[in-house]
């Protein structure tokens, strides 16, 4: 039975478990905690999970829902159109999902990527039931071979009662080497993670559980929903150059050496152009330690600036996908995929030295970052691992383009709506219009700079006027507190944050109350 998987499914009696997705998904009970692969849309089961929404059309039923990061193929939008997520975590970045979170319909834990299966290793949240994992293959002994993302799937494996495996035939076999599953111990036995550099190897190719926890095996064919990015503009290419000036000043200095230090860029449009920036840079021998590796780390191989990639998925555009995929051979040596947990440890992030490029939707004057909440309060997709690296790097960068929507909004406020990084794990700010390095600076200092380089007219001016006047008031972190979230509320009043002629009354009106605060 069966026989035509032997490659695929290499424990003959596992073969005897491939059974169709609704069969698995009928293992699936209401209230249960389901562990699924799939880190920013790469690696996630596809088939399992549309079986369990189609069930749920039918029978209502409610999940929690933790997988590694993002999923693709529509998989968050159609299990929330069957109401199938009661609970959800640790990252997301689905319209769907997002408004139902927004609604108050699914509870989202935003999470620090690297803390879920900490939380669940020692019992803080709620155990996994069953997970779903993509794989290539399972081996002889029963050992989970991932496809393009390992995410928490190894632990999801490992803590769950029950493992459905997806094998997906669109996933070549030459992935099989690609993967270290490392998983830190229990305290406390727990040791330190032996990670000297981004390239080394610690742990085994594949995920070791008892096969007999496999309950069901379903056969696939679909490949990964492509990345979102948006290509390059003007915008992206001037941050970039900013960063590049930037290095080169270090490198300069004797603070970095042409190889610099490893890389970690975050998600999205903007990460990955400014990655793209390094290309026509003077550096060369780079190293990254990141999470995602998008279209950008392959164009730095083939451009032979790049050496060596560790991340926890490959997320790539369709067009990178098929080449890079396609000939993965040329890239294997140079490529590990590790659990989030070991790609994101605050521990190894520190040890290596590690120089974080994460995106933010908006920055205030002293350095904070909200990067999740649009005007503090509605979700856009959640802090994912920019906390793990930001507060732990050698060197914390956000990068941020100065305005969104049109020029109604400004990325650089009075205040922060919302905080996912404070000041003090914040080292650079860079948008199209300049760099503030803000290493060393007192609150007072950080303003300034940021407000000079870092802003477009005419909110720099609003910002000074901003600054002149909750200066008059004195701090160690000057404010005016009824006015520091007024350009978010006027935004959400008029569609704008432009209103210059009441910005500029400020500076004579706090100049009235200097010992009021
Ligand atoms: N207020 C309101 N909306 C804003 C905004 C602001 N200050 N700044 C940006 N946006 C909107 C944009 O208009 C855009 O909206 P649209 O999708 O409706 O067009 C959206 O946010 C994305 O912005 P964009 O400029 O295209 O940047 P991006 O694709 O690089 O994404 C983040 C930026 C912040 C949303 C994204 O990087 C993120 O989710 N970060 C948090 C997670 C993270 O950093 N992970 C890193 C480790 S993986």
């Amino acid at each position: 039975m069966h026989d035509e998987y032997h490659d695929r499914i290499r424990h003959p009696l596992l073969r005897e478990r491939i059974t169709s997705a609704a069969a698995a998904a009928a293992l699936i009970d209401d209230g249960m905690t389901i562990g699924m692969s799939g880190f920013t849309r790469a690696g996630d089961a596809k088939a399992v999970p549309l079986a369990l929404a189609e069930r749920a059309r039918q029978t209502p039923l409610q999940v929690t829902l933790m997988t590694g990061a993002s999923l693709g193929g529509d998989v968050d939008k159609i299990l929330t159109q069957a109401g199938v997520l009661a609970r959800r975590m640790p990252f997301q970045s689905d319209p769907t999902l997002r408004a139902a979170i927004n609604r108050g319909e699914v509870m989202f834990i935003d999470q620090h990527l690297s803390e879920t299966v900490e939380l669940l290793r020692t019992g803080q949240i709620a155990p996994v039931d069953i997970a779903i994992i993509e794989a290539i293959a399972i081996t002889e002994s029963g050992a989970i071979i991932p496809t393009t993302s390992v995410g928490n799937s190894a632990s999801f494996a490992v803590l769950a009662s029950k493992v459905i495996v997806e094998i997906n035939l669109a996933h070549s076999l030459a992935l099989e080497g690609l993967h270290d599953i490392f998983i830190p111990k229990h305290r406390p036995q727990r040791e330190p993670i032996p990670l000297m550099t981004a390239s080394e190897r610690i742990g085994t190719t594949a995920i070791m559980i008892d096969p007999a926890k496999i309950a069901a095996i379903v056969i696939t064919e679909k490949s990964d929903s492509c990345s979102t990015n948006l290509p390059a503009d003007g915008d992206t290419a001037a941050i970039a150059a900013h960063l590049v000036a930037f290095f080169e000043r270090e490198v300069a200095r004797g603070r970095l050496t042409e190889r610099l230090m490893p890389i970690q860029a975050g998600i999205g449009t903007i990460a990955n152009a400014v990655m793209a920036g390094f290309i026509d840079s003077p550096f060369s021998h780079l190293t990254m330690y990141s999470e995602m590796l998008q279209d950008s780390t392959f164009d730095l191989f083939d451009a032979g600036k790049l050496d060596f990639a560790s991340g926890s998925s490959i997320t790539l555009s369709a067009q990178k996908s098929a080449q890079v995929f396609g000939d993965i051979g040329r890239y294997k040596e140079r490529l590990v995929l590790r659990p989030q947990e070991v790609s994101n440890h605050p521990e190894v992030v520190r040890r290596l030295g590690i120089i974080a490029i994460n995106t933010a939707l908006e920055v205030d004057i002293y350095g904070n970052v909200n990067s999740t909440h649009v005007g503090g309060t509605h979700i856009m997709n959640g802090i994912g691992g920019s906390g793990d690296f930001a507060r732990n790097a050698y060197l914390s960068v956000f990068a941020t383009k100065s305005v969104a929507k049109g020029g109604l909004v400004s990325s650089i406020v009075p205040m922060v709506a919302h905080v996912d990084h404070t000041e003090h794990d914040v080292d650079i700010i860079v948008t199209e219009i300049g760099l503030a390095d803000l290493r060393g600076l007192a609150p007072r200092e950080r303003a300034a700079l940021i407000v000079e380089h870092c802003v477009a007219e005419p909110y720099r001016q609003m910002l000074r006027d901003y600054v002149a006047a909750a200066t008059l008031r004195g701090g160690h972190t000057p404010h005016l507190l009824e006015q520091a979230l007024s350009w978010h509320i006027r935004y959400g009043a008029t569609g704008s944050m432009l209103v210059p002629a009441v910005v500029n009354t400020t500076v004579a009106a706090a100049a009235g109350c200097q010992t009021g605060l």
